[in-house]
């Protein structure tokens, strides 16, 4: 029942405060008891709480008299509180430092590391090989004009590889997406003089169908000596050591005779499958051997045409699918693989950098 009149109310509150003191809110055990303590006096329907309401039931005068009384025993109680929360608190936080370790013998976290692209780890490996044999290395442009990528290479003017079935044209322009790293050929000798001694790696575009060993956008590394008396057993010489290097010791090889209008005689170029020891599988299409690059005698057509002597000068070229050079190395069965930017694909590589 709430208080009606000034004694019941000062009745009232001496309860109250005696309350207030044997709860004891300064040395509440805990949090949760100390919150317990403040709902059960200042909660909606707390003790004190009540207290305080009952005091617009009395007279004008009565309440300016107690007012003042009921509210400075509200505060004294709320400081009580909000002290003993700040002293529970800290030690919360004492005891939980107390428990915490800090190990500084642990080893630093490593902090996460990119790394590089498998292609061009392949393509940067077999590069690598040849100028630990002399090479050098040149770049040539992606856009390209029919010259280096055709004409230069002595390619005949109806020659198939130029239809737009196979090559793509900028659309109003005499200029094309290079088709091969071959036009890095004719962009070397036309930058240097005999003898010379590069490889050309990069990116080349053919307008081909996707699948599983063909995309629009590919690599190759392309080589090119030219030198006196440079001829076909060089060239033979050069790509042993190269396989031999790439792919292990006492590589099997296998010249094939071939076409390829820049390069007379022309080869391709096969190796013991390495996967099956020779008796056939899916990666040698069951034939025991694996091609692996183009390659022949430069054509005296094509020295000629950036003015070099062939009486005097000869030479080899050879063209190196990257693609399929990292999926033979890897075991890598879909050659799109390499271009969806998976990283449960990508992570697989993470010793190529160590
Ligand atoms: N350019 C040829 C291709 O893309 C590959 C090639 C064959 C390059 C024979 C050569 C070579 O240098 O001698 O198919």
């Amino acid at each position: 029942m709430a208080p009606t009149s000034r004694a019941a109310w000062e009745q009232a509150y001496a309860r109250v405060e005696s309350a207030l003191r044997s709860a004891g809110a300064a040395s509440a055990a805990d949090l949760p008891a100390l919150e317990e303590t403040r709902i059960r006096f200042l909660g909606r329907k707390g003790e004190l709480t009540e207290l305080l309401k009952a005091l617009k039931d009395l007279p004008l005068e009565e309440r300016k008299a107690l007012g003042p009384k009921g509210n400075a025993l509200k505060e004294s109680f709320e400081a009580a509180i909000a002290s003993r929360r700040a002293e529970l608190e800290d030690a919360g936080d004492a005891a939980s430092l107390k428990n915490e370790t800090v190990d500084l013998t642990l080893p630093a976290l490593r902090p996460p590391r990119g790394r590089l692209h498998p292609l061009t780890v392949t393509l940067r490996e077999i590069a690598d090989i040849f100028h630990r044999m002399g090479y050098d290395w040149a770049e040539g442009p992606f856009v390209e004009d029919e010259r280096h990528n055709f004409s230069a290479l002595n390619f005949p003017p109806d020659h198939p590889a130029r239809d737009s079935q196979d090559t793509f044209y900028l659309e109003g322009l005499p200029l094309l997406l290079r088709t091969h790293t071959s036009t890095v050929q004719i962009r070397a000798m036309e930058a240097s003089r005999p003898p010379i001694r590069v490889v050309c790696p990069g990116r080349v575009f053919r307008h081909e169908q996707t699948d599983v060993t063909h995309s629009a956008v590919f690599h190759q590394v392309e080589g090119l000596v030219v030198d006196r008396g440079a001829g076909f057993s060089d060239l033979k010489g050069h790509l042993q050591t190269f396989l031999e290097a790439l792919l292990g010791r006492g590589t099997k090889t296998r010249f094939r005779p071939s076409y390829f209008p820049f390069v007379e005689p022309s080869a391709e170029v096969d190796v013991k499958c390495f996967l099956c020891p020779g008796s056939g599988c899916p990666a040698c299409k069951r034939t025991g051997w694996i091609e692996i690059l183009g390659a022949g005698v430069v054509h005296p057509k094509v020295l000629e045409g950036v003015g070099w002597d062939p009486e005097q000068w000869s030479g080899f070229a050879f063209g190196i699918g990257v693609e399929r050079v990292a999926m033979l190395l890897h075991g890598v069965r879909d050659l799109r693989d390499f271009y969806v930017n998976d990283l449960r694909f990508l992570n697989q590589f993470d010793e190529d950098l160590a």
